[in-house]
């Protein structure tokens, strides 16, 4: 049974004092929380869209989502860190798109692949969209974007082998309003690690990686690099040991397992 569409009803009674905008259609809810941190919407606000139609996700990716088969959010943040730690955030982040799915996934896999996407069962479920605005050489804010998979059907897509939705995995209805609560929570609980302890969120995001200890390719903007992924560094980056025995640091981009390319 679905969880019937998402209302300000309910994600005011699932987000409590949090402040909230609801949208039943938008093109982005990136875009629309930029506006409203620019209007001045204080930290922890959220935009929430039932259904999305112009979605973006990372290295140009598109990330549209019909009516009632996802959880579509993105989160004002406006950080205390240098700017350089940007990819910490997106960590911290993760690492509560990560603890709220688990909760929903009744028992099945999940996992992190570098540097941000959720995996359920070995496949995607969620991604991850950080954008930085900012104000000459300050951080302005930042708005923390993330999509999950929630009830979308990749049957019969060239998704199938990539792709997955919680509800596919679990077999139960995954009630949207409450994930989305349980998230934030992390969001503000994580994002508290980050400001204290650095190295603790880093840690944590390590040990969730299934990307490290495997052999991969980084696709970056100009080139491929392809070795063994011995581990992250304190920045985030991706330590990848080529044949060779020389260890690159890859900052950004997309990694693919070498053998399987998923
Ligand atoms: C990725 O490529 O994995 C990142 C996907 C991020 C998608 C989310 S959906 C909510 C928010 N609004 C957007 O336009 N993108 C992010």
């Amino acid at each position: 049974m679905p969880d019937g569409p998402l209302t300000e009803t309910r994600l005011r009674e699932a987000l409590r004092t949090r402040l909230f905008r609801f949208e039943p259609r938008i093109g982005s809810t990136n875009d629309l929380a930029r506006q409203w941190a620019q209007e001045g919407a204080p930290p922890g606000a959220v935009v929430i869209a039932e259904e999305q139609t112009q979605g973006r996700g990372r290295s140009g990716r598109t990330w549209t989502a019909p009516a009632g088969s996802g959880l579509l959010m993105s989160v004002i943040l406006r950080p205390n860190v240098d700017p350089l730690l940007l990819p910490r955030l997106t960590a911290a982040a993760a690492l509560a798109a990560y603890d709220g799915i688990e909760a929903a996934a009744a028992g099945q896999a999940v996992t992190l692949k570098w540097p941000n996407d959720v995996k359920l069962s070995g496949r995607k479920v969620a991604g991850i969209l950080t954008e930085a605005t900012w104000q000459g050489d300050n951080l302005a804010f930042c708005i923390v974007g993330i999509g999950i998979n929630v009830s979308v059907d990749f049957e019969g897509t060239e998704l199938i082998q990539k792709a997955i939705s919680i509800e596919s995995v679990t077999g139960q209805t995954v009630d949207r309003a409450l994930l989305a609560g349980q998230i934030l929570l992390r969001i503000d609980f994580w994002k508290g690690i980050l400001e204290q302890s650095p190295a603790d969120v880093i840690d944590a995001w390590r040990q969730r990686l299934d990307t490290l200890g495997q052999r991969v390719t980084a696709h970056a903007a100009d080139r491929e690099i392809s070795g063994e992924a011995v581990d992250v560094d304190d920045d985030g980056a991706l330590l990848l040991r080529t044949d060779n025995g020389l260890i690159h640091r890859v900052v950004a981009g997309e990694v693919t397992l070498s053998d399987d390319r998923v």
